[in-house]
């Protein structure tokens, strides 16, 4: 009895004893409470580092978006392959998510091996290893005639700016192949499969870290998961981040999942005061020097090299084993984690002990036994420690921008550090508990690796894949092939000849009005003249003063408004509308009672007998006004200049705005021949051979013919590029069957198509989450200005949002890109049906005048022109490549066509005198 009391003391005291020496040699690596929380306030600076804008390229903790933004809802099905790569197992699997919302999943799995010269060797032999495996794989069960979505998880630190791509920023842990840093894993694979092209048909649609794999995994059973931790060859976690706490990524609403790579934390130096000569020297002898300190104090690949690297110290300070080394004990690597694990068993670890060291080629004593494996402790213990650090401070984290007291929550757990050590999983949550005692965590481990994880990820992808579809679709419509412009272009021509001649001309859909318009400005007009402009954007009125030689004008003008019941009343209502404003901007300018000559910029279809005389044909754009139409309009200003008995006008000339644009351009530079509207509207006069205009007598010189080009299409020869969408608008408008080629290019319908193409996609439930909202059933929201805002270069993505919500469309950042992307396609198409329009009139001038090269200048006006980003660029370079003979220059009326009329006015002043006097 007292024997064994004996012997059991002298064990404890031996034991005690032990302990003491370790706990004395490895002081260092035991961290205190505070050292502890003084780690986790370093990591969380850390993480606000790699998440800033500015500060990340600078950063060691990378903190990667994702591109994953909600973790599952039971919704996700359909049938996936997997590749798992980068952990200590490569594994290729086939998912099957359970349709009916069963939330079942199965799987079906093959393990391969990783050997050194693969995942140490040429990188394009890696992936053609990895696609090699992939068919083999196939073919063993039997999916080679399926087409089947692929995740992978990548388990190495890829920056994602979306989730089917992964440019690799650095090898990790056991894998150093060679050539693949700087590039995209997944383009590198999809080329390696193209090698098994018989075989393989698979597109990879996700790219996830394990971390995030595992995350999700964990997910799809507890909602309340939103962190992912690895401890094994590796270390690393991931969680949900705000969006609005993502510089990186554009956009603020809902989360994103972050990798946070914490395997980096120290490599700045950050943890210098904690790492000890054994990490030191673990480094150094490690493939990536310098780099993840903070995983090589903490996870499976390093811990077992850290022990050796203890005890080969201690036995060398006779601490040991008698101060006897083993030359096993110098071999790097020989001391792996299972063995720390085995030793650190609680009945057995003694015994295992003895059996690893002996197996090293040591003789332990009792002593030595309970020295290395408190040894292994303290090495494990302070890999818990740090692990539980970093995590606590994500939990913070994640309190803090839930704006909790206390938080609820779940981590996904995987790794075989933390799965076969018997201690570590219970040490790492107390410390965690103890760390942040405001959170009820719940640690969760994933049984099935970070596979069905990755397959979830895939499901939503391929769902949005598919969406992406639907929505190219329809975008495509509005793609013109180069053939089908120079379709446009050349049929364009053909109405142009229509509408010149004599014969076709009644029934011409482009009339080709002529303007009694037949030269340009000289120089020598001058004198004050009133000016109207009405059919634009704004109704003007405007005095103009041209002074002569010097070709300098002034102008002042003033805006009025035109409500729409007067745009849409009586004829009478509206002139008289007009009248009443000529009045008031009399009045403003201390005019009253002078009786100056007024040229009329009306912006409509006239037939014209003379300068001062325009019937209107039909409305266009948004005006309606009974009993105008057949009308003169010139008869009807005079007459209720009349009716208001206040004041008498001279009304000289009524012209077109395109005319009077090309006027105004045309005062500072004699070879603009062209004039063009871009805005409410869409129109182009030009300057043509009196011999091609049949119908006005004289064959000398030239008139400008205003082509009303708006017109086109009308005859049905633009149904071919004609989209359903186009179809919509024109039912809606004012004048259906009419001014189609205006409405597929005029800023007044361009918003209307968008909005037809959003009121689809909803429907399709591509937008919007499918609520087509009051809002977006109200014509006329998308006004060009709106257009052009939301496709300017320099807007983010979230002042696309904005401008959407001020439109009333709550849209989501995701809803934004894609209506963009509809403004853009709507108004390409738009530009360059201009641009063939355009390239059939300057092609016809240089035909006209048998010239081999032209230069003519094309004077541009309108607000679609001036306000859109990129309407003016791809109108220039589809004119170009459409008229390749001609040398076009555009030029921009600053003044508006109120100046061209004034111009047009007074030359006409000038006739009317000279006629009078002879
Ligand atoms: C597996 C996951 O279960 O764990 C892998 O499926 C992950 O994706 C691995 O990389 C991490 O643990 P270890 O110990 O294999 O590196
Ligand atoms: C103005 C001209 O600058 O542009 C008007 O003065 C013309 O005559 C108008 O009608 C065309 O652009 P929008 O965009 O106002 O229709
Ligand atoms: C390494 C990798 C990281 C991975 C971790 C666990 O730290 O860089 O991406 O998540 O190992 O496998
Ligand atoms: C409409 C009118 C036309 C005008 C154009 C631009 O097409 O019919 O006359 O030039 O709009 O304002």
């Amino acid at each position: 009895m007292f024997a064994v009391h004996l012997l059991a003391f002298y064990f404890t005291k031996l034991k005690e004893d032990q302990i003491k020496k370790v706990d004395r040699f490895l002081y260092h690596m035991r961290l205190s409470d505070e050292t502890l929380l003084d780690i986790m306030a370093r990591f969380q600076a850390e993480m606000q580092k790699g998440l800033g804008k500015d500060t990340n390229p600078t950063a060691s903790v990378k903190m990667l978006p994702t591109f994953v933004r909600a973790i599952p809802d039971g919704s996700e099905n359909g049938e996936f392959l997997s590749l798992d790569l980068g952990g200590s197992k490569f594994r290729v699997l086939k998912v099957q998510v359970s349709e009916e919302g069963k939330r079942n999943v199965q799987m079906e799995s093959q393990f391969y091996p990783t050997p050194n010269e693969i995942i140490r060797g040429n990188g394009t032999e890696l992936f053609e290893y990895v696609a090699d495996c992939l068919a083999d794989f196939m073919k063993t069960k039997e999916l080679t005639q399926k087409k089947l979505p692929l995740g992978l998880t990548f388990s190495f630190p890829c920056k994602q700016t979306k989730l089917e791509e992964g440019i690799l920023l650095s090898w990790t842990k056991k894998f150093k192949a060679r050539g693949v840093l700087g590039t995209d894993v997944v383009s590198s694979l999809t080329n390696a499969m193209k090698r098994h092209q018989q075989d393989l048909d698979v597109d990879i649609l996700a790219l996830v870290n394990d971390t995030v794999g595992t995350m999700m995994t964990c997910a799809y059973d507890d909602p309340y998961c939103e962190v992912g931790v690895i401890i094994g060859t590796g270390t690393n976690a991931c969680y949900m981040e705000d969006m609005s706490n993502i510089d990186l990524v554009e956009g603020d609403e809902g989360r994103m999942c972050i990798n946070t790579e914490w395997g980096a934390f120290g490599d700045d130096g950050a943890l210098e005061d904690i790492r000890t000569e054994f990490d030191r020297e673990l480094d150094l002898g490690s493939l990536n020097p310098g780099k993840q300190l903070f995983e090589k104090m903490i996870s499976g690949l390093y811990l077992g090299e850290l022990v050796r690297l203890i005890l080969l110290k201690m036995a060398k300070a006779g601490l040991l084993f008698g101060g006897e080394k083993s030359s096993a004990l110098h071999i790097k690597g020989k001391i792996e984690t299972r063995h720390v694990a085995a030793m650190e068993r609680y009945k057995e670890g003694l015994a295992n002990t003895r059996e690893i060291l002996t197996d090293l080629g040591l003789e332990p004593s009792d002593a030595d036994c309970i020295a290395v494996q408190h040894v292994c402790t303290i090495v494990s213990f302070r890999s818990a420690n740090l692990c539980a650090a970093a995590l606590a401070a994500i939990l913070t984290r994640l309190r803090e921008n839930k704006k909790l007291v206390r938080l609820r929550t779940t981590v996904g757990m995987d790794g075989t550090l933390y799965k076969i050590h018997p201690q570590y999983p219970k040490r790492l949550h107390k410390v965690v508990r103890k760390l942040v005692p405001n959170c009820d965590v719940r640690f969760l481990l994933s049984e099935s690796g970070s596979t069905k994880g990755a397959a979830m990820v895939t499901a939503v992808a391929s769902r949005v894949q598919a969406q992406r579809k639907q929505i190219d679709k329809v975008l495509a419509l509005f793609r013109l092939t180069q053939e089908q412009l120079v379709g446009v272009r050349n049929k364009m021509r053909v109405e142009f000849e229509y509408g010149l001649k004599k014969d076709t001309h009644p029934r011409a859909t482009v009339k080709m009005l002529p303007t009694y318009v037949c030269g340009m400005p000289d120089g020598t007009e001058k004198g004050k003249f009133l000016a109207l402009d009405l059919g634009g954007t704004n109704f003007r009125v405007l005095l103009v003063k041209i002074r002569s030689g010097r070709r300098s004008v002034r102008m002042y003008n003033k805006i009025f408004a035109i409500p729409l019941e007067i745009m849409q009343g009586t004829g009478e209502e509206l002139f008289d509308h007009i009248v009443q404003c000529i009045a008031d901007f009399l009045d403003y300018m201390g005019l009253k009672g002078a009786q100056l000559p007024l040229g009329f910029t009306f912006s409509f279809p006239c037939r014209q007998a003379s300068i001062d005389k325009g019937t209107l044909i039909e409305w266009t754009k948004g005006f309606k006004a009974t009993d105008c139409e057949g009308e003169d309009v010139v008869d009807m200003l005079r007459e209720a200049i009349k009716r208001r008995n206040e004041f008498d006008l001279d009304i000289v000339a009524v012209v077109n705005d395109t005319v009077g644009t090309m006027m105004t351009c045309g005062y500072e530079d004699s070879n603009c021949e062209v004039g063009l509207i871009a805005g409410t509207g869409s129109n182009m006069c030009y300057m043509e051979e009196m011999r091609n205009i049949e119908l006005v007598e004289g064959d000398e010189g030239k008139m400008c013919i205003n082509t009303e080009w708006g017109g086109f299409g009308d005859n049905g020869c633009l149904d071919d590029i004609q989209t359903q969408y186009d179809k919509e608008v024109d039912e809606g408008s004012l004048n259906p069957g009419k001014q189609r080629y205006e409405k597929m290019t005029s800023g007044m319908y361009l918003g209307e198509i968008v909005r037809q193409i959003l009121i689809d996609l909803t429907k399709q439930g591509l937008l919007f989450r499918g609520h087509i909202s009051e809002r977006l059933q109200t014509r006329g929201i998308f006004e060009t200005k709106f257009l052009s805002q939301i496709e300017s270069d320099r807007l983010a993505l979230l002042q696309v949002r904005r401008i959407l919500q001020q439109l009333g469309l709550d849209s989501t950042c995701e809803d934004s890109i894609v209506v963009k992307e509809v403004c853009g396609a709507v108004s390409r198409r738009a530009a360059q049906l201009y641009g063939a329009g355009l390239a059939a009139i300057v092609e016809k001038r240089r035909e006209d005048q048998g010239l081999e090269h032209v230069r003519i200048t094309v004077g541009v006006d309108g607000t679609l022109y001036k306000l859109h980003p990129h309407f003016s660029r791809i109108l220039r370079e589809t004119v170009k490549e459409l008229a390749p003979q001609c040398d076009v220059m555009f030029m921009l009326s600053e003044d508006g066509s109120g100046k061209g009329a004034a111009l047009i006015t007074a030359v006409a002043k000038r006739l009317q005198q000279a006629q009078r006097e002879h």
